[in-house]
């Protein structure tokens, strides 16, 4: 009798295997076929030798070589450091070609921490380490643009932790203390004191506290202290994190994440932000109920349910695919950016998600079911309960479980799969109703999402950060902060700046427009765009009335410089821009002078409206 139980068992094992093998092969061959293309792809958008970007300097990365509608030809701190973690873990798994690629990016980020930007300046207050984006050589980027984006920081400084701690295990501490932590130390410094400030959300649209941007400052400023110890330095901003923690904790509303708050932009709230977080600070020892918010966490698992169903029901590609099986996934519901369609980069992310719960679940050998998580299991396992799952042989309801929530997760890869052209190239965005591909092409950011999903897949962890040492959350929040000490990383090649003596400079010019026409200036300075129109300052009419047509914009420039400039008019209907005919110069006063005002009038000639209706 017993035997032919397991005579039985066995065979339905077999089976089972036998149907459910081929399209898991398939799966898996994709997977890995794509992983090397999108590990390719990366690598050809970085300077100063990537075969898309030509022109970018060593080291930056640049967000797609797409350089019209949208024009992404910049390099951005978050995009960047996103892929450089991504290449780091790469790097630690063995592929050792990849080395040169660190190098570089450690320097061009030294030298970028200490570039002046409408941010602000690096010294004395770190407040330039805010800018999100930059020119692909590393000058400021002078266009109007949601700024601060204070998840930049934070994100460059994981990725420099995680090679530091290779360095250490490697035998080369003296590397990662002389050369990279000091890059390090300006960023948490960054995250210190300015944690509490609201900033623009990764999707560059929302001003107000950001889950995504929340969690990785905490993550960095943990994994900060513990690297301080380990290098034998300080990290003062470091004892901030149980405050971050603390704050963390408020996105949860008791039925999913509100990922933007301290805002009301109408919208609910609900947003692939929430799934981007808890990838990003992934930590494969720590406990699920870990105030770090990991993916095993429930309520991240009760919010993803949430998330995937919003989207279930807002993609017409995803029309008629029932609860628990992977769907499209996009930014928010709401999004009507480039027609608002699903991402590349979330849609894997969803499967990275999942993995990297079943990692942690394995990892302890149980799982814990409670209210809070119930319906996201139920979808899955429906005949789940609220209860302690201790791991057990392949037929236990643990293992079934995390068969099941594998399986969901190799669902959104298997829609990633379906809408990604066969040459494998990944744009941004594809298409809500059609499925074709949209938005910028060769995103950076997109292969990167496939490569990391692809890890994890494959049961590739990055060491653990640490999320064990958090010092618990304070049982009431408070918004401390704690001032940074910012100094250039000169070992790393960062310009010796010493303190940029700027003076505010305010330029006022009478110009009558009309509606649908933009002023900007343009002159000889980085600060001025080097007479790069693209690149000139975006002057705004805030004070134009019938009397005074007023245009203003302020600046900050070096003390002391001569500076040659003009006004420039950008017309509607694709007309060109009118340039003043008179050139103009200033001579920026001495350090600590007041500000000064231009009180110009347009000189030159005007345009016309070219009626081209909207
Ligand atoms: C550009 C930003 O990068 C994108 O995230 C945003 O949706 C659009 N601007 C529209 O604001
Ligand atoms: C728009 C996205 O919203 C933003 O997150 C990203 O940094 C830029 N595009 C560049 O890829």
């Amino acid at each position: 009798m017993r035997f032919s139980v397991e005579v039985i068992g066995l065979l339905t094992c077999f089976l089972s295997q036998a149907i459910a093998a081929p399209g898991k092969r398939d799966l898996t061959s994709f997977t890995a076929a794509e992983r090397a293309i999108a590990l390719q792809g990366a690598l050809n958008n970085i300077g100063p030798d990537g075969v898309k970007v030509p022109g970018a300097g060593a080291g930056f990365v640049v967000a797609s070589p797409s350089k019209v509608n949208p024009d992404y030809f910049y390099t951005w701190t978050r995009d960047s450091a996103l892929t450089l973690k991504m290449l780091i873990d790469e790097f630690i798994f063995g592929n050792t070609a990849l080395q040169s690629y660190i190098d570089d990016y450690i320097h061009a980020q030294a030298k970028l921490q200490t570039v002046s930007n409408p941010s602000g300046t690096f010294l004395p207050a770190g407040l330039g380490l805010g800018e999100p984006k930059f020119q692909v050589d590393g000058t400021r980027f002078n266009g109007a643009w949601g700024r601060p984006q204070r998840d930049g920081p934070a994100l460059r400084a994981i990725a420099l932790m995680t090679y530091s701690n290779w360095l250490i295990k490697n035998g080369n501490s003296t590397a990662a203390k002389t050369i990279i932590w000091p890059i390090i130390a300006n960023d948490l410094s960054y995250v210190g004191e300015y944690w509490n400030q609201t900033g623009f959300d990764l999707w560059e649209e929302t001003l107000g506290s950001s889950y995504f941007t929340i969690q990785n400052q905490a993550r960095a400023l943990i994994e900060g202290a513990q690297l301080a110890h380990d290098l034998g330095v300080t990290c003062p901003g470091c004892v901030q994190a149980p405050e971050v923690l603390c704050f963390l904790q408020s996105f949860w509303n008791g039925e999913f994440i509100v990922s933007n708050i301290n805002i009301d932009n109408g919208r609910t709230g609900i947003d692939g932000n929430s799934i981007l977080g808890p990838i990003a600070i992934f930590d494969i020892d720590a406990y699920c109920d870990s105030p770090t918010m990991q993916p095993c966490h429930s309520n991240n698992l009760a919010n993803f349910k949430v998330l995937i169903d919003t989207f279930r029901a807002t993609y017409a590609i995803n029309d008629g695919i029932p609860e628990g099986q992977g769907v499209a996934v996009g930014r928010y519901a709401e999004d009507v950016y480039m027609g608002g369609n699903p991402w590349y980069l979330i849609t894997t992310a969803a499967a990275e998600f999942l993995y990297d719960a079943v990692a942690q679940w394995k990892a302890r050998h149980v799982l814990i079911v409670d209210s809070t998580s119930l319906a996201f299991f139920q979808d899955i396992y429906p005949s789940v309960t609220v209860r302690q799952y201790n791991s057990g042989n392949a037929n236990s309801p643990f293992a079934q479980i995390m068969d099941a929530v594998t399986a969901y997760a190799d669902s959104f890869v298997a829609v990633a799969e379906k809408y990604i052209p066969s040459n494998g190239s990944l744009a941004e965005q594809f298409n809500r109703t059609t499925g074709v591909p949209l938005s910028a092409n060769d995103l950076t950011w997109s292969y990167a999402a496939f490569v990391t999903m692809a890890q994890r897949r494959a049961g590739q962890y990055p060491a653990s950060w640490g999320s064990r040492n958090a010092i618990a959350p304070p049982a009431t929040c408070a918004g401390t902060s704690t001032t940074g000490v910012y100094v250039p990383a000169i070992a790393a090649g960062a310009p010796n700046v010493t303190s940029t003596c700027q003076v505010n400079v305010i330029f006022d010019v009478n110009a009558t427009t009309y509606y649908g026409e933009n002023l900007y200036v343009i002159g000889d300075t980085d600060d001025l765009g080097v007479w790069d129109v693209s690149n000139s300052l975006p002057m705004g009419a805030g004070g134009y009335t019938s009397e005074r047509p007023l245009w203003s914009v302020s600046a900050y420039l070096n003390a002391g410089e001569e500076v040659n400039y003009k006004y420039v008019r950008q017309e509607d209907c694709n007309q060109p821009y009118i340039y003043e005919t008179v050139n103009r110069t200033l001579t920026v006063p001495a350090c600590g002078s007041a500000a000064i005002t231009t009180n110009d009038a347009w000189d030159g000639p005007v345009g016309t409206s070219g009626n081209c209706g909207s």
